[in-house]
């Protein structure tokens, strides 16, 4: 049975939303950002994607706006990590980075345990359909977003702040907000992304 809401707009909107979303830069996200209600509705939406075997591969961390200070901690000491030398404008740089967005997440991929019929590629793939699913539904709500990673999310300092266990990896961050302006970029068409399949002695 579908349980899509009965409307003959549905096509016409759902390609709307998907084709006007834009990312923006967690620099140019300001308040305000999705409300406790709002954000439960966009982690809903995310729980929608598939997902082989229903293994859940993913799960999202959220940065209290009382923890910048302790995530810009966390980027100076990811930094210092990775470039021991780096001086004070570098570690200003990277915590700054800390306070952008009134909506900040970390999205993290579990890998483990392993699924004999799932390889790890579909677990990234499910977070992947997970985060778009989230992207699409703040956009709905009329905010914007974006992924960023990094080499932080990388360093064992990072990994350790986060309490990731073992068969997790830091996939990516998740900036929701305001958007105080919008770069368009151009989108591929369709015969860039997709070619009719012949077996190998019809090529
Ligand atoms: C997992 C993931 C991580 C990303 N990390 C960054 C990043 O650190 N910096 C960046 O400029 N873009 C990053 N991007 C790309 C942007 O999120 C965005 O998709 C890209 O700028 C294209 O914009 P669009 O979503 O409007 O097409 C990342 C994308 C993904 C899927």
């Amino acid at each position: 049975m579908n349980d899509a809401p009965a409307s003959p707009d549905l096509a016409a909107l759902s390609l709307a939303l998907i084709t006007s979303r834009h990312s923006v830069s967690p620099k140019r996200l300001v308040a305000p950002g999705p409300g406790a209600a709002q954000l439960q509705a966009l982690v809903e939406a995310a729980g929608c994607a598939p997902d082989h075997e229903l293994l859940r591969p993913w799960r999202l961390l959220r940065i209290a706006d009382t923890q910048r200070d302790a995530l810009a901690d966390v980027f100076e000491a990811a930094l210092l990590e990775r470039v021991p030398e780096a001086d004070a404008n570098a570690r200003g740089m990277a915590r700054e980075k800390a306070y952008r967005a009134p909506v900040l997440l970390l999205a993290v991929a579990r890998l483990l345990p392993a699924h004999e019929d799932v390889p790890e590629s579909e677990r990234y793939v499910a977070l992947g359909a997970a985060l778009q699913n989230l992207l699409l539904a703040a956009h709905g709500q009329g905010y914007a977003a974006m992924l960023t990673s990094g080499h932080a999310l990388r360093t064992a300092h990072f990994e350790r702040a986060f309490g990731l266990r073992e068969g997790e990896r830091a996939a990516c961050f998740v900036s929701i907000g305001t958007p105080t302006g919008v770069k368009r970029r151009q989108r591929p068409s369709a015969h860039e992304l997709i070619a009719d399949w012949a077996p190998p002695g019809l090529r």
